[in-house]
């Protein structure tokens, strides 16, 4: 089932004034019914949550009604297993100081260099703990191109050992756009960390960057954390982690020594979310499941048709960026060259070789014409592009171009016009 890309389109106010938004990894346009939910809270319910007049309970229960609606897109078993904050980097903080009473000198942190956000959290843990970091590392997968990086099963079980104690990775990159088959590595790291006796392993899945394209199911996946931002997801800006309810009881609260928090999530929330924030995600389900064909209405059918449509988009990006003649130019995608169902439409690529380009003169072309936003760096992915091989310039990083269901193919194509100018 196909999206009605113009009802869809009807959904963003932004995107009536034509403008191509291209850097969606970075942060999505919003729906009106969120504008308009934080502005009929404001008018409406903006008083203080827990008191016991009307309006009070009114405002309390819309606010909270935010974490029913992170408990729908994470698929939790209840609203006391989702904590909000400012930014998934600010949740992450506070998770791995509410972890420092349950980890040990020599346990291992097996992370990824992918978002700093689920890096460099528990390298500092680690550092105050004395753990140990090892790292799961990308490779390339085509001979031809050495920046087609992707995570493997294989590499990553010889790094489990007795001594395991977290594996942090993102479900899906926002440089190489690759989705991780989440359940497929956790069933793989369970087994191994089963043979060898590891006492208490968790894991965290940054689901930021794929929180906008595919469904995620922190029970299927039988992951322990999960996070993602909403102002990815088409929503406003804040951010909700998952914490298991078995995971959330040793947990240090990082709340008021008097408020009872025993095993709510509030114990990694040192203060409210914002209100009218909250409330406005409320909106976000009601969106994705009106991109659900009728006989449908599930998130599983919206995000498919999501998916399904993204391929599309895709499909004339990539198209143009494996090109030979691209290739032979110089053009190297980063990441996953090939159009399909496990990877979503976040597309990096460098120009290498004789006439090799800086990023930021390729972001420059796109700048002078303005009409189309996109951009080049690291995008906060540090590690991995510091560590591709041959080395890029980190700071230059690479060009990337990102795409959600709302972006046409007119505006692909609009794109790759531009690219071939800035490319001549
Ligand atoms: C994959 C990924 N993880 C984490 C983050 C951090 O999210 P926040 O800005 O909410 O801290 C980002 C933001 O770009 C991201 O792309």
């Amino acid at each position: 089932m196909s999206l009605d890309i113009d009802k869809v389109r009807s959904h963003f106010p932004s995107l009536a004034s034509g403008y191509i938004f291209a850097d969606n990894a970075g942060g999505s346009q919003v729906i009106s019914d969120v504008i308009s939910r934080i502005s009929d809270y404001l008018i409406n319910t903006n008083v203080q949550l827990g008191a016991d007049y009307s309006v009070g309970q009114k405002s309390t229960r819309r606010v909270a009604d935010g974490a029913v609606t992170a408990k729908e897109l994470f698929n939790a078993s209840s609203v006391d297993e989702v904590a909000m904050g400012a930014s998934s980097t600010l949740l992450m903080d506070h998770l791995t100081r509410a972890m420092e009473s349950d980890v040990n000198e020599g346990d291992e942190f097996i992370i990824t260099g992918e978002h700093e956000s689920n890096v460099g959290p528990w390298k500092k843990l680690a550092a105050r703990k004395g753990a140990v970091i090892k790292y799961w590392n990308p490779k390339p997968t085509l001979p031809v191109n050495p920046y087609s990086v992707a995570l493997a099963i294989p590499d990553l079980l010889p790094l489990i050992s007795f001594r395991t104690r977290i594996v942090a990775f993102t479900a899906c990159s926002n440089i190489l756009g690759s989705i991780i088959p989440v359940e497929e590595v956790v069933k793989a790291i369970r087994e191994r960390a089963a043979k060898e006796g590891t006492k208490k392993l968790e894991i965290c899945v940054d689901c930021v960057a794929y929180a906008p394209h595919r469904k995620i199911d922190v029970q299927k996946w039988d992951v322990d954390y999960c996070y993602f931002s909403f102002y990815k997801v088409y929503g406003p800006h804040v951010s909700v982690l998952y914490a298991r309810a078995a995971s959330l009881h040793p947990l240090t609260s990082l709340v008021h020594h008097f408020l009872k928090v025993d095993t709510l999530p509030y114990k990694l929330q040192p203060g409210g979310p914002g209100y009218e924030i909250a409330y406005a995600t409320t909106a976000v389900v009601p969106y994705l499941l009106s991109l659900s064909p009728s006989n449908a209405n599930s998130l599983d059918a919206s995000f498919e048709a999501i998916a399904i449509h993204e391929q599309q988009l895709l499909k004339v990006l990539l198209g143009f960026l494996t090109d030979p003649e691209q290739v032979e130019r110089g053009v190297r995608v980063v990441g996953d060259e090939k159009v399909g169902m496990s990877r979503v439409p976040t597309v990096s690529f460098v120009v290498t070789g004789q006439r090799a380009m800086k990023s930021k003169d390729i972001v420059k072309v796109f700048d002078a014409k303005d009409g189309v936003g996109i951009r080049y760096g690291h995008f906060y992915a540090y590690t991995l592009i510091d560590t591709l091989s041959p080395k890029l310039d980190v700071n230059d990083g690479v060009v990337r171009i990102s795409l959600v269901h709302y972006n046409t193919v007119d505006e692909v194509e609009r794109i790759v016009d531009i690219l071939k100018e800035a490319l001549a």
